[in-house]
């Protein structure tokens, strides 16, 4: 059994849906998952459950060209000064196809370049959610849970 966390943010609340969408997922497969709202803990609190945890995820939508949603911005800005050598991490990204293709889900790259300049390995491939989550409940999302459990298990994690 692998314990998870999973960070997010949201604005709007479609974040939430994705990450508590995996959660539950993960959690059925056996697995550990603590969700975290980034603006409900102290920093301090986040890098404890950090270290604790055998795989990170971050979950975040896309903002206006580039930008990352404003609940995660401390917690990122944190999280560029620490060192995460050899920490599992995985990054799960929300956005819009009607925004300028080279932001459409920007937060996936941002968060991937962020996290690899720390020392991080991406061991797994990221979750993209484009438009309304809500149409990726019953396909898309149950399918990257189902592949990720899948990848979890076979590397003993
Ligand atoms: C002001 C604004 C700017 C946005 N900019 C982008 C963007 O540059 N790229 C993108 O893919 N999606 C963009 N989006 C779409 C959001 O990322 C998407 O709606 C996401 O699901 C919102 O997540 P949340 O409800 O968890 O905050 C933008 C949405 C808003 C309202």
């Amino acid at each position: 059994m692998a314990s998870i966390l999973l960070i997010y943010g949201t604005t709007g609340g479609n974040t939430e849906i994705v990450a508590e969408a995996v959660s539950d997922g993960v959690e059925e497969r056996g697995h550990e998952v603590k969700l975290m709202r980034i603006e409900k803990y102290l920093l301090d609190e986040v890098f404890a459950e950090i270290e604790k945890c055998d795989v990170m995820m971050i979950a975040a939508p896309t903002y206006g060209h580039g930008e990352m949603q404003m609940d995660l911005k401390p917690f990122l800005k944190e999280l560029s000064g620490r060192d995460l050598k050899g920490k599992k991490c995985i990054v799960v990204g929300l956005g819009e196809a009607k925004y300028d293709d080279h932001y459409h889900i920007a937060s996936v790259p941002i968060l991937e370049e962020l996290l690899t300049g720390v020392g991080a390995e991406l061991v797994f491939r990221p979750l993209r959610i484009s438009g309304n989550p809500a149409t990726h409940l019953d396909r898309l999302i149950p399918l990257w849970i189902g592949q990720f459990c899948d990848f979890l298990e076979h590397s003993g994690t």
